[in-house]
């Protein structure tokens, strides 16, 4: 037969592959909470304007109490034929109260309830993701705070640069994922007013309060056009965006993970609970992890793709195209909350190894630049100059096979006349990080004022 909730004008019920492309509930019914608290605050709204009376609301409201507690115990049959997550609610009204639950949809439509719906959950997400942010922040500074003033070797090109202290490392990720909970909570600011009574597209007749239900739901407003109210997503690009960005940065931590773990670095070793073995290889500990959450950027960074890709070149209002939001969004929030954990529960088992990090650190000229710096300052060289005689000393070090501290004061006054024995005091690595001491450098004081400082703000 035809559809109960729009079968009217209709004769023949959809095709059983309509039916299957058509369909939403098999994900929607993820909104569940979202739908009833939607229903719930419109319907009282209703009651307080006089559209509906207040026994009705009351039916209505004690009905979908009924409807939630099946869904919450799983007993709620889901009929892929009621289409999506907003006609399964109403249907299942209608059998427990009756004729009142017709009355529910006055003045709304569900262009209106979908938008109001995801814009809600999202709206969690947004939360949820920075907590999860929040906490692997505080994972991160435990390290920090554990081997502030601990050498390693800075990298560019993956090549030894400059010495950095173990925790400034970790701090620039206590930096970058703080700027991905401030990029949630941007786009749930924005996102945080309501579409509901934006009815199919142009509003309604009805002498609905949508400042009522906004208020009701936690909106800061009811948003101002209704044509805009039902047809935009990008409050879930937005979290998508978010979430992309993010994931970059954990599949970066994630490298730095999985090189540092290898034995050709041991710079970290993994918890046996973060890791995995091998079937045939009997020594293996594997950062399997690191591993996962490094690749799963693919898929949130898909979905980011994948939904601006359904938006581009959509018509005013609504389109069912938009439908396809929900699959991508859910998949990518799912991921990125676990990868989220999943780094926080590494980052807070492992184990820097000190000695490797700082046998490593004194390694590959890691002080050229300090020398340089040091024949600028004590013996007046232009900086060029300075770069091109550390630059000789290092090419003789490197032929004989030792480090820059390794030469004597006269192979190196050989090279330049002007060096004495004090540049022997910059050549060391602690040196090299106490020195850098300008606002945000490694030096361990530097460090140790911003691990203070984010201490405050995570407690
Ligand atoms: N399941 C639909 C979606 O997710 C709900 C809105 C349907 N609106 C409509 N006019 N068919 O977008």
């Amino acid at each position: 037969g035809s559809n109960a909730m729009w079968g009217g004008r209709f004769s023949a019920g959809p095709d059983a592959i309509m039916e299957a492309i058509n369909a939403s509930i098999g994900f929607d019914q993820r909104l569940s909470d979202q739908d009833i608290a939607g229903s719930r605050a419109h319907a009282a709204m209703l009651a307080a304007q006089g559209i509906i009376t207040q026994a009705d609301a009351d039916a209505i409201r004690d009905g979908l109490d009924r409807v939630k507690a099946e869904i919450d115990a799983g007993e709620f049959v889901f009929s892929a034929a009621l289409e999506d997550i907003h006609m399964n609610v109403e249907s299942r009204l209608r059998d427990l109260i009756g004729a009142a639950a017709g009355r529910l949809h006055t003045a709304r439509s569900r262009n209106d309830q979908v938008a109001t719906d995801f814009r809600l959950w999202v709206r969690d997400q947004c939360d949820a993701a920075a907590e999860g942010l929040e906490a692997l922040q505080r994972a991160l500074l435990a390290q920090a705070e554990a081997g502030a003033d601990w050498v390693m070797p800075g990298f560019t090109h993956l090549q030894t640069a400059q010495p950095v202290t173990w925790g400034h490392h970790m701090m620039a990720y206590v930096e970058m994922f703080a700027r991905d909970a401030g990029r949630f909570r941007d786009a749930r600011a924005r996102m945080n007013e309501c579409p509901l009574g934006a009815a199919a597209l142009a509003g309604t007749g009805f002498p609905i309060d949508r400042a009522a239900t906004a208020a009701a739901l936690g909106f800061d407003k009811p948003m101002d056009n209704s044509l805009d109210a039902v047809s935009d997503r990008d409050f879930a690009l937005e979290f998508l965006s978010a979430a992309a960005i993010c994931a970059v940065h954990l599949s970066r931590l994630s490298e730095e993970l999985v090189i540092w773990s290898s034995a050709q670095f041991r710079f970290v070793t993994l918890s046996d609970r973060f890791s995995t073995g091998s079937s045939i290889m009997p020594q293996k500990k594997n950062p399997d992890a690191a591993e996962l959450i490094r690749a799963k950027i693919g898929r949130i960074t898909g979905a980011l793709v994948a939904l601006l890709t359904v938006m581009k070149g959509l018509p005013l209002a609504y389109s069912k195209d938009m439908q396809e939001d929900k699959e991508q969004v859910f998949d990518a929030a799912d991921t990125l909350m676990l990868a989220l954990a999943a780094m926080t529960g590494m980052i807070s088992d492992l184990t820097a190894n000190r000695a490797a990090l700082e046998a490593a650190a004194s390694a590959g000229f890691s002080t050229a630049t300090d020398l340089a710096d040091w024949l600028v300052r004590e013996a007046g060289l232009p900086f060029r100059e300075a770069h091109h005689v550390t630059g000789a000393l290092v090419a003789r070090a490197e032929a004989r096979g030792v480090d820059l501290p390794d030469l004597s004061l006269d192979e190196m006054q050989a090279v330049h006349g002007a060096i004495t024995s004090a540049v022997f005091e910059v050549l060391g690595v602690h040196n090299s990080v106490a020195s850098r001491t300008s606002h945000g450098g490694t030096a361990p004081a530097q460090v140790r004022a911003r691990i203070a400082a984010w201490r405050e703000r995570l407690t």
